[in-house]
């Protein structure tokens, strides 16, 4: 049976005191014990909220991850292995932004998901589609090829330990969700990619659906049978909402 996960990505949010309001309110909430949840912080916070997290079955992640497994002369990069030393348990590998702006490509994404496993990070791999390529029918072949770059490079075993988070890039921020449908059928399909390499790896791996979830949409979403769990910006930095959206999962 796969373990639903709710993660928040918090993206380039958040001051010292905000991340303490925040952190503390994470630490108030009531979580159902089914659900596995982990919150992303921007690098520079993430000693913070593992200190503050302390004790709570709260997991902590980054955002992103240098392409290097240790450390090294590499200016302005964080190596996993100092994720790992920091306490991080996972970290986002491909998020649209990061493709999309900071021209983040499949070649150098497989090299980053490698060094993070590497170091005994979980990866989640981000995949998504634009409108674009929606409206063009592209959707299934887009992320079609955003998987299949991993399991070219890596072998359809590097998902044993990894998690996939489907999030369509006209959904991100737009208030704009995918109906369950729509999700479901690009779930399904990558879960049907994953098991014409390896059926036992597609049906242990987690699927997560990201794009304006939020508590009143999440358990229609989280209801179908091949999403695991979502991956939750705005709505993230708002412990009550995040909080909700969490036992949404639990049900
Ligand atoms: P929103 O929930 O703000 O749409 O963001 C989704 C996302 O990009 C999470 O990684």
């Amino acid at each position: 049976m796969r373990r639903i996960m709710v993660a928040g990505n918090w993206k380039m949010h958040g001051t010292r005191a905000s991340v303490a309001e925040l952190t503390k309110g994470l630490r108030h909430l009531v979580l159902p014990s089914g659900v596995d949840v982990a919150v992303f912080p921007p690098f520079l916070y993430v000693n913070q909220v593992i200190d503050g997290l302390d004790g709570t079955s709260i997991a902590v992640g980054a955002q992103n991850s240098a392409a290097e497994a240790s450390q090294g002369a590499l200016t302005g990069e964080i190596a996993p292995s100092q994720l790992a030393d920091a306490g991080c348990t996972f970290v986002l590998i491909g998020h649209s932004e990061r493709r999309q702006i900071m021209g983040e490509q499949d070649e150098l994404l497989n090299r980053k998901f490698a060094a993070a496993q590497a170091c005994g990070l979980t990866p989640v791999l981000c995949v998504g589609e634009t409108l674009v390529q929606r409206d063009a029918g592209k959707t299934l072949e887009v992320v079609g090829r955003q998987l299949s770059s991993i399991i070219e490079a890596l072998g359809v075993g590097a998902f044993v330990n990894a998690v996939i988070a489907y999030e369509p890039v006209w959904a991100i921020g737009t208030g704009l969700t995918a109906s369950p449908q729509q999700a479901q059928e690009v779930h399904a399909a990558i879960r049907a990619q994953l098991a014409a390499e390896n059926a036992e790896v597609a049906q242990g791996v987690r699927l997560l659906y990201g794009g304006s979830v939020k508590a009143a949409n999440a358990a229609e979403l989280f209801g179908m049978p091949d999403i695991d769990g979502g991956l939750i910006g705005g709505a993230s930095l708002n412990a009550d909402e995040f909080g909700a959206i969490c036992r949404a999962a639990g049900n």
